[in-house]
């Protein structure tokens, strides 16, 4: 088995259990599910630290509390998916991950359809989403699927945003911690670029890519960057 599970109802004779365990096995990745407060966590088990899992209510009632105290329209995510007074735009966010970005946009107030393709991470995704009440979920629907296959057979909506794996030379800040464990089995998206080029032919009018700040771009240059500590976000515009 490449795939241990601990606890709860994802029992090997299970078809989805089945089909992950199949995934790690082609991935050559040897990792446990473990349920815990009524959801799975995922262990590497290369690398001994804290397991990963996604805590939505909280994550939620957290930026609720933070937005509470401080603009929402200050926010340099915000600013760059072109959320302003009274302007809460639809986001396709193509690479869900951990859902950071994703939870952000719906404490923002806007709707999102957030897509993930690693079938471990979808899975955690759908885990930790049957765990979470929050209101706030009424507004997101979670597909598992590629970017392309999802571009290719639904229409664009007006908020593209893209954060990829992708590191380059320029990447000098270590990531968290958590996210590399979590690079340590996703590994590099290499089909960024493709991804960048589908969005802008299929005709996305604002197209958000999520880059570390001194970091080369990930495509053409762009026509708007926001610069925080950190993060970058290079904006291009439909023409
Ligand atoms: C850097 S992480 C995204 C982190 C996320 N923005 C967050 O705040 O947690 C990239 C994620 O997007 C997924 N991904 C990358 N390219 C994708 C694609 N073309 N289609 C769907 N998912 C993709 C990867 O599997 C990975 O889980």
């Amino acid at each position: 088995m490449n795939l241990n599970v601990i606890g709860g109802e994802l029992a090997s004779e299970t078809s989805e259990f089945q089909r992950l365990n199949n995934y790690c096995y082609q991935a050559g990745l040897h990792l446990t599910l473990e349920w815990k407060e009524g959801q799975y966590w995922l262990h590497s088990d290369d690398l001994k630290e804290n397991p990963i899992g996604i805590q939505i209510d909280h994550e939620l009632k957290r930026h609720e509390e933070f937005f509470k105290r401080s603009s929402i329209v200050k926010e340099l995510l915000a600013r760059a998916v072109g959320v302003k007074s009274g302007v809460r735009p639809k986001i396709l966010d193509l690479t869900g991950g951990l859902l950071g970005d994703t939870l952000l946009f719906l404490s923002f107030g806007c709707e999102v359809v957030t897509l993930e393709r690693h079938p471990i991470i979808a899975f955690l995704i759908k885990s930790s989403l049957a765990n979470a009440h929050h209101p706030a979920l009424a507004r997101l629907k979670f597909v598992e699927q590629d970017a392309a296959t999802f571009l290719a057979e639904n229409p664009i909506p007006e908020v593209v945003f893209f954060d990829p794996m992708f590191e380059d030379a320029n990447e000098r800040a270590l990531p968290k911690k958590e996210m590399r464990i979590f690079r340590s089995f996703v590994g590099q998206d290499q089909d960024a670029l493709e991804i960048l080029k589908l969005s802008k032919q299929l005709g996305a009018k604002r197209l958000v890519v999520k880059r570390p700040r001194l970091s080369v771009e990930l495509g053409p240059s762009p026509q708007l960057k926001f610069e925080g500590k950190a993060t970058r976000y290079d904006v291009y515009f439909s023409i």
